[in-house]
């Protein structure tokens, strides 16, 4: 079997460590591409010289020309502005469109055939907008996001419980915003109620439900709390694992179910737009959305983050995107 050929555009935090977790766990041929000159190269090269200490056999290049993305079968965007301490992912919109606009315009005519992660916020808007230019079927176009909400979440709970997060099982919905919706019934350490165990712990319901709620709370806060705290730039460590596991489960048929930005066309109630769901990631991409019955409550709140995302999109395609 050849290697899979895996193009990273955007050779910054995001893209830079992406590069090497790939290449370190030897999930294909890297190339990694930005508009800055020689920088990518650099990078390319750092961490080629790594693989005789990490042991790994792939080869990596970096690039400034889009010719170098041909053939690839999986490209991840991480092109783009990071956010500013007080800035949303929202307020990133016109400057990332642009670059989105040529970006898929570029993936479009170099790489047709390959399956498109996206990174770059803010996330649901730049999702849709790269399907619209590049015109992929859906199974081709997702976007990371729901995976690293999801393990925050889970960290969260496994410091609460003083347990091993490798146990905690958490998932994050909806948008890739503020109003993202951590599913706390569903929170279970191997199988155990997450509530249940905070429960046991405060022997006081009220208690428990205020520190559920408070690690609800940080979760959807939880990237603005990077970006105060790192000052010139927002999480890339976590980003670039989240959005290994979705290239290992694609390039690997693994078929492992994953929170990601996927296209819906009526599940959970939603026909046409990007939304964080649970579903099948293998080697084509999107192989199903898996859909499960809400309660009331989260039925509401997920309608309220897909409403912040028809919202970012409708601004964007007013934008003129
Ligand atoms: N084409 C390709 N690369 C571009 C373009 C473009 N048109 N415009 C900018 N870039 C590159 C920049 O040169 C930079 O190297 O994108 C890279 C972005 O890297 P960083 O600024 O380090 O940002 P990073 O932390 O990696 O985040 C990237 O992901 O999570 C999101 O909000 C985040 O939108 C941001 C994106």
């Amino acid at each position: 079997m050849s290697r899979k050929k895996i193009s990273i555009i955007g050779g910054g935090q995001i893209g830079g460590v992406l590069a090497s977790l790939i290449a370190s766990r030897q999930l294909g041929d890297a190339v990694l591409f930005d508009i800055i000159d020689d920088m990518p190269q650099g990078k390319a090269l750092d961490i080629a010289e790594a693989s005789r200490i990490d042991k790994f056999d792939v080869s990596l290049k970096g690039a400034n020309d889009y010719k170098d993305i041909a053939g690839s079968d999986i490209v991840i965007v991480t092109a783009g502005l990071p956010r500013k301490p007080g800035m949303s992912r929202d307020d990133l919109l016109t400057t990332n469109a642009k670059i989105m606009q040529s970006v898929a315009e570029n993936v479009k005519k170099h790489a047709p055939n390959s399956i498109a992660i996206i990174i770059s916020n803010p996330l649901d808007a730049m999702v849709t907008l790269f399907k619209k230019i590049t015109g992929f079927p859906t199974n081709r176009v997702l976007g990371q996001a729901g995976i690293l909400d999801s393990s925050r979440f889970s960290t969260f709970i496994a410091w609460e419980l003083g347990v091993s997060v490798k146990d905690v099982n958490a998932m994050v919905l909806g948008g890739h915003g503020d109003t993202m919706v951590p599913i706390v019934r569903y929170a279970n350490v191997n199988g155990i109620p997450a509530m249940e165990l905070l429960e046991r712990k405060y022997n006081d319901k009220a208690k428990a439900a205020e520190v559920m709620k408070a690690m609800v709370d940080r979760t959807k806060m939880a990237g603005g709390e990077i970006v105060k705290l790192l000052k010139t730039g927002s999480a890339f460590y976590s980003p670039a694992s989240a959005t290994t596991s979705m290239v290992e489960s694609i390039v690997y048929d693994e078929k492992r179910v994953l929170p990601v930005c996927a296209y819906l066309n009526g599940e959970f109630g939603v026909k046409g737009y990007y939304v964080g769901v649970p579903a099948v990631l293998g080697a084509n991409g999107v192989e199903k959305i898996i859909e499960f019955a809400l309660d009331k409550d989260e039925k509401a709140l997920l309608d309220n983050s897909v409403k912040a995302v028809t919202n970012l999109v409708t601004d964007m395609e007013r934008l003129g995107f």
